[in-house]
């Protein structure tokens, strides 16, 4: 299978569940320790071997945009004054100028649509989505282990938690076959199914490698749970 190249970013969502923390400020901002949980979901894309980054992002956001940028005025400070560390603190990762792009999500219709607004981007071929809201910690970071099944196995990937049954009705929950323990087999998925009716506890979290075929599924803009177009819905 090719290399994933490209990762889309979809920070269009209003943080409905941070407020008030996310009144005035993107939710992708929000610090963990030092830095904001963009940052970590950014690292791990270059981690995993990203080459382009497409934020989908909407109103409100503006701040993701200057993160990603040089703060000149603060960084001829800190140069001024040799504060090594703290000057590469506000450089943050490297990023290729023009290899980072912004598009908006004009209207909240979704997941699904958010990835749909990145198609012309991401052209014709897999790609990786990451949800900046989910922080996931490992030695091999998520993206690159995800990166590493899809060269073995071509398919589209995403990264899954088991969650207490209670609280399946909060995420995309897998049908599974085959499964060794590390990596099953997706046969099917469906967008916070109540309890009773979810095929298994295996919950996806914001990370996954889709195939460009995924743009014409979603081209139906065909709405699920919640009355929004959902990526498991594709
Ligand atoms: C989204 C997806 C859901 C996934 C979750 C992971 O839901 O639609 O399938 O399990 O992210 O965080 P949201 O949390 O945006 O409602």
């Amino acid at each position: 299978a090719g290399k994933i190249r490209k990762a889309v970013f979809p920070v269009a969502g209003l943080g409905t569940r941070f407020l008030p923390a996310t009144k005035a400020m993107p939710k992708e901002m929000l610090p963990v320790v030092d830095r904001p949980l963009i940052e970590y979901a950014v690292e791990e894309a270059l981690a995993a071997g990203i080459e382009d980054i497409i934020f989908v992002t909407g109103r409100g956001k503006s701040a993701i945009e200057d993160h990603f940028d040089h703060a000149i005025e603060l960084e001829a400070v800190l140069s001024g004054r040799g504060k090594e560390a703290e000057l590469a603190a506000a450089r943050g990762p490297v990023i290729t100028p023009g290899r980072i792009v912004y598009t908006r999500q004009q209207e909240a219709l979704g997941l699904g649509h958010a990835v749909w607004c990145a198609r012309e981007f991401v052209g014709d071929e897999p790609f990786a989505v990451l949800l900046a809201d989910d922080l996931v910690m490992a030695d091999t970071p998520c993206l690159k282990q995800m990166v590493d099944v899809h060269s073995e196995t071509g398919g589209s990937v995403v990264a899954v938690m088991d969650v207490p049954r209670e609280h399946t009705n909060r995420y995309g929950i897998l049908e599974v076959g085959a499964d060794d323990g590390k990596l099953a087999e997706i046969t099917g998925l469906v967008e916070k199914p109540d309890p009773a009716d979810a095929p298994s506890t295996l919950s996806i979290i914001g990370r996954y490698i889709l195939p460009p075929e995924i743009f014409a599924e979603l081209d139906r803009h065909e709405t699920g749970a919640g009355g929004e177009i959902q990526l498991t819905d594709a």
